[in-house]
């Protein structure tokens, strides 16, 4: 039976933790099938709380659910158990999680020179996370990746670390001016992180393509979002992986026939954490109130999210690249007070109009967007459950995206609860 993927509409952040939820009682499995522990979903945990998921899928929280790290994630195993012990120390059962055996892991010497380089880069940094994202998947394409299933087999893993750091020393060293990192502590961390974590390393490509044969219903969990993709993205500035829709058969080893519903989550209005070009940028008093007013603080890295208005030649662009069947527009009540509300329905690059995405990344640097106003609305949304208990002009709103973006909202957030939300 059906998978589905969740996937960010743009630059990430929209809010897919809640979406998980909304999706709870109708799937069997949640996957996560790109990125790390440079994602943060921040979920409600049964006592109530806050928790900042990072590696681990969203479906952990909901009893009776599998929950898979897939290969097309790249794994911390540091973080994987700090993860993990977080989440028992609050009382949430871990024990059903598994790691894809073809999983590729984060090693010391990706992080290290994850953040060195960033530092070399100067005024042209991407602004990563710092986690080691981009140097694992580097890794991975260059084939000389050390894998999850390399923890099972010590004279395999000591065999790959030890022709990764003969050339990685040399970059710590020689290009960087840093320290060479010592074969046998690398694999002393290694080993003992992986001890703690190799039960749970299996085939679950095997395992989800089953499930998928016996009619239960998969969840593709993508995190970033479809412009920081590496191929469809505001590249360089992008991360390293595939979180755009397509990614999600590759990232969990499934075929794309068997995904029937790909759910955009879409802000209504727009947000970026790092370097990079961002047409609806506010560097105003606007944009200090949505960042205020949305809680715009990277959860992760605690960076300050960059904020703007809605742009729809973005969410046109998301529609498109993923195939879109239905958004989850969220946050839809951080523009209540608002007199106007102006959507960017196109941009205009060296004079000319542009209603697509400009297909060169300069052009995307020197888009200047292009509003319309909508008329904005007073009420506080909070308590609305159904879309006729919104203002006639946030209805108006939300009818005119779905218009431009060429694709139905399905859900509404109209607050950070998990029962504020209008489902249509
Ligand atoms: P990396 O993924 O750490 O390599 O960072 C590459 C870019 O993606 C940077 O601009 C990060 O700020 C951004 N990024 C990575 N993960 C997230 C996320 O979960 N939300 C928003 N931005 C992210």
């Amino acid at each position: 039976m059906p998978a589905i993927v969740l996937i960010g509409a743009q630059w990430g952040d929209e809010g897919k933790g809640k979406a998980t939820d909304l999706l709870g009682g109708q799937v069997q499995w949640v996957v996560r099938y790109q990125g790390g522990n440079n994602a943060g979903h921040t979920v409600v945990l049964p006592d109530g709380q806050d928790y900042a998921l990072k590696l681990i899928p969203s479906g952990i929280l909901t009893p009776g659910v599998r929950n898979v790290i897939g290969n097309g994630v790249v794994v911390d195993p540091g973080a994987l158990i700090d993860e993990l012990a977080g989440l028992d120390a609050r009382g949430v059962d871990t024990s059903g999680l598994l790691l894809s055996a073809d999983a590729h892991l984060i090693m010391p010497y990706h992080i290290a020179i994850d953040k060195v380089g960033e530092r070399y880069l100067g005024k042209a940094k991407i602004g990563t996370t710092g986690r080691g994202i981009g140097p694992a998947y580097q890794d991975k394409i260059a084939r000389v990746g050390v894998r999850a299933a390399d923890l099972l087999d010590a004279k395999i893993l000591r065999q790959k670390v030890e022709a990764a750091l003969d050339y990685k020393n040399q970059v710590l060293v020689k290009l960087y001016n840093r320290r060479a990192l010592d074969v046998d502590e690398v694999m002393e961390s290694v080993q003992a992180a992986g001890r703690q974590i190799e039960h749970r390393i299996a085939d679950t490509r095997l395992m989800l393509n089953r499930a998928l044969d016996n009619g239960e219903t998969v969840l593709l969990e993508g995190s970033q979002g479809t412009l920081l993709d590496v191929d469809h993205g505001t590249y360089p500035f992008v991360t390293s992986s595939n979180p755009t829709a397509g990614g999600a058969a590759v990232g969990a080893g499934i075929g794309p026939m068997r995904i029937t519903r790909v759910i955009g989550i879409l802000k209504a209005y727009t947000t970026r954490v790092g370097s990079g070009p961002f047409p609806t940028e506010l560097h105003d008093a606007m944009g200090e109130r949505l960042r205020k007013v949305g809680g715009e603080v990277g959860v992760n890295t605690k960076r300050p999210r960059r904020c703007g208005w809605f742009d729809a030649v973005i969410g046109r662009y998301a529609t498109r690249v993923n195939g879109i069947t239905d958004y989850f527009l969220t946050k839809l009540d951080v523009l209540s007070g608002l007199e106007k509300v102006p959507v960017c329905v196109a941009y205009e690059v060296n004079g000319r109009r542009c209603d697509e995405m400009p297909m060169t990344q300069t052009d995307v640097h020197h888009a200047v967007p292009v509003y319309e106003e909508f008329p904005g609305w007073w009420e506080d949304i909070s308590e609305a459950r159904t879309f006729d208990d919104l203002p006639a002009n946030a209805q108006a709103y939300v009818e005119a995206l779905e218009g431009m973006i060429g694709a139905r909202v399905s859900a509404i957030g109209v607050g950070p609860g998990r029962d504020q939300t209008i489902e249509r």
